[in-house]
């Protein structure tokens, strides 16, 4: 068992450890933080943003819930987005899944499990599209996974089509969303290589001009 005393000790040495190597470095980023990605992804602790892709404080803005969901009226996520592109100008929006994702598997059982149905609604409706192609998968850990690839797919494409993103592109911004996915199993984490990164690569019925 952990106590609230171990991470405050752990805190302690970790920023110290930091200072050692580079004792600017905490009021350089009190100044400013100037991320160049957003990560959108799961809640789950096994997945660590930060570690996972190597990256200091300062250079990833974090938005993480379960099975990295992307609604458009999910008011905490699009204010993330708007803030990371409007503001902190990033290049890069990573939606990273992973594989044996628990709110995934919730969404594809027969079965209630509370408040948590609703938020999964959208991806047991993925998985409704898909059901034929999935079942013809020999085990329930491999459906699980292509439904969790299936899944990152789909909020590439709903971070793309979000007027936020549009809106950048339309004023001639840098901004690329791609979908990547983590193996719990083996640590690692690779692109599925769906990138959108311009108006022209979404479907004609997703494509928004500006108010005016
Ligand atoms: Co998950």
């Amino acid at each position: 068992m952990h106590d609230l005393q171990e991470l405050l000790d752990n805190n302690a040495r970790w920023a110290e450890s930091i200072n050692e190597r580079d004792p600017e470095f905490f009021a350089k980023l009190a100044r400013q933080q100037t991320p160049e990605f957003l990560w959108i992804g799961c809640s789950d602790a096994r997945v660590p943003a930060n570690e996972i892709v190597g990256m200091l404080p300062g250079d990833l803005f974090v938005h993480r819930n379960v099975a990295n969901v992307v609604l458009h009226t999910d008011l905490n996520c699009l204010s993330v987005i708007q803030y990371a592109v409007d503001v902190l100008k990033v290049k890069h929006i990573l939606v990273t899944g992973h594989y044996g994702c628990g709110g995934v598997r919730a969404a594809m059982q027969d079965q209630q499990f509370g408040l948590i149905d609703g938020w999964l609604r959208s991806i047991r409706d993925l998985y409704y599209v898909h059901r034929h192609d999935v079942a013809q998968l020999p085990t329930e850990e491999a459906q699980v996974d292509r439904m969790c690839e299936l899944n990152v797919i789909q909020q590439v494409s709903n971070v793309a089509q979000t007027t936020i993103v549009q809106n950048a592109w339309h004023r001639g911004q840098a901004l690329s969303i791609h979908g990547c996915i983590y193996g719990i199993k083996d640590g690692r984490w690779k692109s599925l290589d769906t990138n959108i990164s311009g108006l022209d690569q979404l479907p004609q019925q997703y494509r928004l001009r500006p108010i005016g």
